[in-house]
């Protein structure tokens, strides 16, 4: 039996690195800690009951919002991990 793909003249498979391939398991997941979130959550986590995916979804508005002009504030505080959050955002962006 012949190997009908050596026949083929197709060129060969090359296995091209993914970048950041750890954030894709099986989805793009940046809320694992992709770019500036990973510290930036980190500062958070311990001042927060906001899972990190959701305040990954805060932190990309938080960037969007960033350059407009106003006033920002959070209602429902609790330890305010999230408002630490935006704050450094705010310093950053
Ligand atoms: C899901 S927790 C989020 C807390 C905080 N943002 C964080 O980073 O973990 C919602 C918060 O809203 C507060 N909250 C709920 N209803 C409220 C209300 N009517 N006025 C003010 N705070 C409220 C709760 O006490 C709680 O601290």
């Amino acid at each position: 039996m012949t190997d009908q793909r050596a026949d083929s003249g197709a060129p060969d498979r090359v296995k091209t690195p993914i970048a950041d391939e750890e954030f894709y398991r099986p989805v793009f997941s940046p809320w694992h800690g992709y770019g500036e979130f990973k510290d930036i959550y980190a500062e958070a986590k311990p001042h927060t009951l906001v899972s990190a995916d959701r305040c990954h979804a805060l932190y990309s508005l938080a960037v969007q919002a960033a350059g407009l002009t106003g006033q920002w504030y959070e209602c429902g505080v609790y330890q305010g991990g999230t408002a630490m959050l935006l704050a450094r955002v705010l310093r950053v962006h």
